[in-house]
């Protein structure tokens, strides 16, 4: 492989933005952990879930119904396979945009087995359809089917096995509330400290066969955006690097040339968020901007763009929503060089 191989690979896909392709798929699946021992960070969500699980193994019932929320590549669909793991059941995945009609999720639910989890992705996307068969299989584990149309249809009731619905949504106010309400607990994923990262980057290293140096660790974490998967997608960036420069080992030195020639900056932003930042600085200076404006300025989805990107420009300050829309602060100004026009910065 060549430098120029590798600056291929990256054309068009973000390193922040949603899996670009297969490869990135069963490379991420690979780095997965597989236990809450395994499972770094979110420490508050692990011990209440260590409780949750522990309580209903002790009981020798499924647990509650679950529901994890937050940004995109922190671990809900990770937590959802621990979860099978350690109660020792089986998996079915399916998402919210994947189910179209009601059969579809009435086929599921009467395919598992007793004890299984049902994982359904971006619960959020459910229809209100989907919604209504969803209900009485959570509470009475029972399946309302109609047979037939017209003034001959009828109604028969199917009693379902014990299973443990996960839930997964970027944002749980999306949920709509009576499904909300018929999870048992709700956990809410925060971005990571640069440590959790650390830690996160040198097992993941381990895994892929890669010799990190401590400090190379460090510099990967905090530029990953509060994100294992941003993390572990610029460890294999800077892999690569290393490789094709012939290094047997990653230092810090590599670390931040490889990071630099895939266009990280030290504070991890990457095209697109130096692009917003452009947008809202230079642009659009001091007026607020609206998110579609933002999204088709970037050429990203609305949604891609409030889920995976804006989190983390809020928490570092760069940016702060107003009921007008997005505005630059003062930081994001100093951060792009940028010198506002006329002054007074949020
Ligand atoms: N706490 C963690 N410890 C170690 N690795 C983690 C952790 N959380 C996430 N990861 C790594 O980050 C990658 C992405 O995690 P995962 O797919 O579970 O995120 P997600 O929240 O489901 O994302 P999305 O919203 O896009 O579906 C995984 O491959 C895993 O290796
Ligand atoms: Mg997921």
């Amino acid at each position: 492989m060549s430098r120029r191989d590798i600056d291929l690979e990256q054309v068009g896909s973000s390193l922040v933005g949603p899996l670009a392709n297969e490869m990135e798929r069963n490379a991420e699946v690979s780095l997965r952990p597989t236990t809450l021992r395994e499972f770094v960070g979110q420490r508050e969500l692990v011990r209440h879930l260590e409780i949750v699980l522990g309580s209903a193994r002790a009981r020798h019932q499924t647990a509650d119904h679950l529901l994890f929320a937050g940004p995109p590549g922190l671990g809900k669909t990770s937590l959802a396979s621990i979860v099978a793991s350690e109660m020792g059941s089986g998996i079915r995945i399916t998402s919210g945009p994947v189910l179209s009609r009601p059969g579809d999720l009435a086929a599921l639910l009467t395919d598992l087995q007793d004890g299984d989890v049902l994982f359904i992705d971006e619960i959020h996307r459910l229809s209100r359809a989907l919604e209504e068969v969803l209900y009485p299989a959570l509470e009475d584990r029972r399946l309302d089917v109609l047979i037939g149309r017209g003034p001959s249809a009828r109604s028969i009731r199917l009693d379902l096995p014990n299973f443990t619905l996960v839930g997964a949504t970027t944002r749980t106010g999306l949920v709509a509330a009576p499904l909300r309400d018929r999870f048992g607990f709700i956990g809410q994923l925060d971005l990571y400290d640069v440590d959790e990262l650390s830690i996160i980057v040198a097992r993941s290293a381990h895994l892929l066969g890669v010799e990190l140096h401590e400090d190379a660790a460090l510099i990967i974490a905090s530029r990953s955006r509060g994100t294992p998967r941003i993390a572990n997608r610029l460890l294999r960036r800077v892999r690569d690097v290393a490789a094709v420069e012939g290094h047997p080992s990653v230092d810090a030195d590599i670390a931040v040339q490889a990071l630099e020639l895939f266009g990280v900056d030290n504070y991890g932003l990457d095209k697109i968020d130096r692009r917003i930042l452009q947008l809202l600085c230079d642009q659009f200076s001091r007026q607020p901007v609206g998110l579609t404006t933002m999204a088709h300025a970037c050429g990203e989805e609305p949604a891609t763009i409030e889920d995976a990107y804006e989190p983390f420009l809020l928490r570092e300050g760069l940016l702060i929503r107003t009921p007008r829309g997005r505005i630059a602060t003062e930081k994001a100004y100093q951060h792009m060089g940028i010198v506002p026009r006329g002054g007074g910065l949020a």
